[in-house]
């Protein structure tokens, strides 16, 4: 596949970075993925804006304004032969003479983009859903960002992997926050209720389009503290992201959620979203 490196496309294989680079040895910098169906990038000025946020709040000046991240995203799908992608983007705080964790004086950052083809769920998936877990989410209070310090999701996902679940549901002081690599989304009583937004959980730009479509399609939701209790009670257990789109979680911990088959109202919202993403 093709990628862009500080100004450059080429073929992956072939790009270079320095171990130098802080993002290789501090994990120093902020990353999006964005979907892309039928070639065209899904909510791509939301996740330009969400990247904004991201580099602002680590004081990594913005390397490109809006208009050159737009025009990036669509050279790098133009050049690369799926009709649906997934495109990675990040930006770190480039690379400095010596190890130190105070930032370069001079900050040149390093930005490299890579697509691969989109995956989303398979129609196996979407018909019976997934398992997940629960952990205690142990994550700092800024995940809010969407930094590629990623150890603590990774080691949150791969506990799900190890019981042969595909997401671990996280709670911290007895509330729900989010999965490790995805929002959570519970029904109960045909409510559908999905935590704020807070330091706590990635502001999704999935979990703000089911927002949106639950607004206009006027199913009944609210936006409130959800207690690890009522999601194990729940009817239904959804997960949402760029990738995974809208997915029920049949299974929690081994014990099926409401009657451990996908339930209505994740049905609606998916079709609702297969819809509005085309
Ligand atoms: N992850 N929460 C976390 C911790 C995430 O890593 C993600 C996405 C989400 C969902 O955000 P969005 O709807 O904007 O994709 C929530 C991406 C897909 C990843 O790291 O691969």
């Amino acid at each position: 596949s093709i990628c862009y490196l500080d100004g450059q496309y080429l073929p992956l294989e072939q790009a270079r970075v320095s171990p130098m680079d802080r993002g290789f040895l501090f994990g120093d910098g902020g990353y999006e993925v964005i979907p892309v169906y039928s070639r065209r990038p899904f909510r791509l000025e939301e996740h330009i804006v969400r990247l904004g946020h991201t580099l602002a709040a680590i004081g990594l000046p913005d390397p490109h304004s809006a208009a050159e991240w737009a025009a990036i995203v669509r050279e790098i799908v133009a050049r690369n032969d799926w009709q649906d992608q997934s495109v990675y983007l990040q930006v770190t705080r480039g690379a400095d003479d010596k190890r130190n964790h105070a930032f370069p004086a001079e900050v040149r950052p390093t930005v490299f983009l890579m697509s691969d083809a989109l995956v989303t769920p398979s129609v196996a998936q979407l018909e019976s859903g997934v398992a997940a877990v629960s952990a205690a989410d142990f994550r700092w209070l800024r995940c809010d960002l969407k930094t590629i310090a990623l150890l603590a999701n990774c080691l949150l996902r791969q506990q799900a992997v190890a019981q042969g679940c595909a997401e671990t549901i996280l709670f911290r002081d007895g509330f729900l926050t989010e999965g490790a690599a995805s929002n959570i989304f519970i029904v109960r009583d045909g409510v559908m209720l999905t935590p704020p937004k807070s330091h706590l959980m990635l502001p999704g730009i999935t979990y703000d389009v089911v927002l949106e479509l639950a607004q206009r399609h006027g199913l009944a939701h609210e936006v409130r503290e959800i207690l690890e209790d009522e999601v194990r009670a729940a009817d239904e257990i959804w997960m949402t992201s760029s990738t995974k789109e809208v997915l029920a979680i049949t299974t929690l911990d081994g014990r099926p959620v409401g009657s451990g088959r996908p339930g209505p109202v994740g049905r609606q919202m998916h079709a609702w979203y297969q819809d509005f993403k085309n």
